[in-house]
């Protein structure tokens, strides 16, 4: 079983991958943390030394090199499904999930836990709120290809693991 995680920055991504790691037994991996081991420095130093698009490159590559692996939880950055033919690939391999939050839900979530994610690192207030929104517009195409939607909003951790569980008979 191949399980990936796709949605915004702040859906939950990486701590629903690690709880449903330890549930199922699949490996946890994420992608994010693979490419800092990778390159020993942190995707804010990547971005901000050698540019987003080196970045997006990276990604792609340590995408393929992940999906080759089996049985894991794959938690991807907000990013991944949305560049190349990054989504494609994904369900090509494995069962995306995407976590589906509003505008308003992301930026409850995001607002004061923005200092690791170089894209909103420095926006406040309704100015992240503007941007999330057209950020979400712009990348929910990608993510609303991913082969099942769980809506996050009103929904515990648990409730949300449950889902992912019974989509994927795990
Ligand atoms: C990004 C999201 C981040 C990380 C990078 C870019 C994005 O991951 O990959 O900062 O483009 O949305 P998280 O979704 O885990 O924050």
């Amino acid at each position: 079983m191949k399980i990936v995680l796709t949605g915004y920055m702040g859906s939950g991504k990486s701590t629903i991958a690690q709880r449903l790691a330890l549930d199922t037994g699949l490996q946890l991996l994420d992608i994010d943390k693979e490419i800092e081991k990778h390159t020993g420095e942190t995707i804010s130093e990547i971005i901000s030394s050698k540019g987003e698009l080196y970045f997006r490159k990276m990604e792609r590559q340590k995408l393929e090199e992940l999906l080759t692996r089996e049985n894991f939880v794959l938690s991807t950055g907000g990013g991944t499904p949305c560049y190349y033919d990054n989504i494609d690939l994904i369900n090509r391999q494995s069962v995306s999930i995407y976590l589906r939050y509003g505008v308003k839900e992301l930026f409850e979530r995001l607002k004061n836990d923005k200092q690791n994610r170089p894209l909103i690192a420095r926006l406040e207030g309704d100015g992240l709120m503007e941007f999330i929104g057209k950020h979400l517009f712009e990348r929910a195409p990608f993510y609303e290809k991913s082969t099942f939607m769980i809506a996050g909003a009103g929904h515990t951790e648990t409730e949300i693991i449950n889902e992912i569980k019974d989509l994927t008979n795990e």
